[in-house]
């Protein structure tokens, strides 16, 4: 169905976000670090008109349509991204009376291939149009965040949704999420970003993730910095009592690998980013500890595969991998990974 039978009007604006995997950079946006996604070649659409006092959806991936008032509770589903930016826009001030969406989105759900962001991204951005909001994609992304974690209750970092208002394809953006400050680098030539998703799941990923966040908190507090970024010699963390010393060292060390990723793309240079990919999902599955047996077991098996490198993606305890393979050998990659893994899906 489209906007029309469902809302008997014709839609006066139209935005869409992508999806993201994140190259390098895991962990580190809750502590002023750097962060490399790519978008994802998965789009979420949204088409928007006016409203008045309420915000109504239909989302055609789900087949459902939704309606609350405005000034309504999160409930759990779908429409709380969508109240949530409306909410977040009338809070910083702009005139919107309610609104009405359809969603169509390609971006696989509960991946960690953030189809939030898209969403929440996509729907600012019809918002945007449709009112004339004086909004520069990078105040977009700010709002999404903020409908995410002050209307939805998930307490995410800045990544996501960056990655969904200013990524551009067939390139990584490079964020430093202290300052904002950001440059869509170029990949390498002759490389696929391939996602591997055994639907796993995350279930456990939202009680993981706020304890690590606290972790990475505490971390930071006992060696007297505001954040982990500040901290730049990975001997300092060795004076921290256990698990607080493993935790700091995956992040010290990301901020790092990010860096050297950047070499890396700059240079044009595939075997090295592909490395650095490697390290970030040993130190996430050995310090960071939110990766999952079968996760390990896939990224293995895509470096056997040939990829030039492969980590888990996202906050972990599930969701996706990301591998970087020569274009050349993804054809005899796929087949090597769905015959040892028949369950697998390979975006
Ligand atoms: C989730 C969060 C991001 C980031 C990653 C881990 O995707 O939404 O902000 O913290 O986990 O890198």
């Amino acid at each position: 169905m489209g906007f029309k039978e469902v809302f008997g009007t014709l839609p006066e604006a139209s935005a869409q976000a992508p999806g993201r995997v994140n190259l390098l950079g895991e962990h580190t946006d809750y502590q002023e670090g750097y962060v490399l996604p790519t978008p994802l070649p998965y789009l979420t659409r949204v088409e928007a008109g006016r409203a008045e006092g309420r915000v109504e959806a239909y989302s055609e991936t789900l087949r459902e349509l939704r309606a609350r008032p405005l000034e309504s509770p999160p409930q759990g589903d779908f429409l709380d991204y969508l109240l949530g930016v409306v909410w977040a826009l009338r809070e910083a001030g702009h005139p919107v009376p309610g609104a009405r969406f359809h969603v169509r989105s390609e971006v696989p759900m509960g991946a960690g291939l953030s189809s939030s962001a898209a969403l929440e991204v996509a729907a600012l951005k019809a918002l945007r149009t449709l009112f004339r909001l004086p909004l520069s994609d990078l105040e977009v992304a700010l709002l999404a965040q903020k409908a995410e974690v002050e209307y939805v209750g998930v307490r995410c970092g800045i990544m996501d949704q960056m990655a969904a208002s200013l990524g551009e394809a067939g390139k990584a953006l490079f964020l430093d999420t202290r300052t904002l400050a950001h440059e869509n680098l170029p990949l390498p030539p002759g490389v696929r970003v391939v996602v591997l998703d055994l639907g796993l799941g995350r279930r456990l990923a939202e009680a993981g993730y706020n304890e690590r966040r606290q972790e990475a908190e505490e971390a930071a507090r006992r060696l007297g910095v505001r954040s982990l970024r500040d901290v730049a010699d990975l001997c300092l963390v060795e004076s921290l009592p256990s698990p607080l010393d493993k935790r700091a060292r995956h992040i010290v060390g990301e901020n790092l690998r990010v860096l050297r990723g950047v070499e890396a793309l700059r240079k044009g240079d595939p075997q090295a980013f592909g490395e650095l990919m490697t390290q970030s999902h040993r130190s996430l599955s050995q310090d960071y500890e939110v990766s999952l047996p079968e996760l390990d077991a896939l990224v293995e098996a895509a470096l056997e595969a040939g990829a030039y490198g492969a980590k888990l993606t996202g906050a972990g305890f599930g969701g996706a991998v990301v591998a970087l393979v020569p274009e050349g050998r993804v054809e005899d990659f796929q087949r090597a990974l769905h015959a040892g893994f028949p369950q697998l899906r390979i975006l």
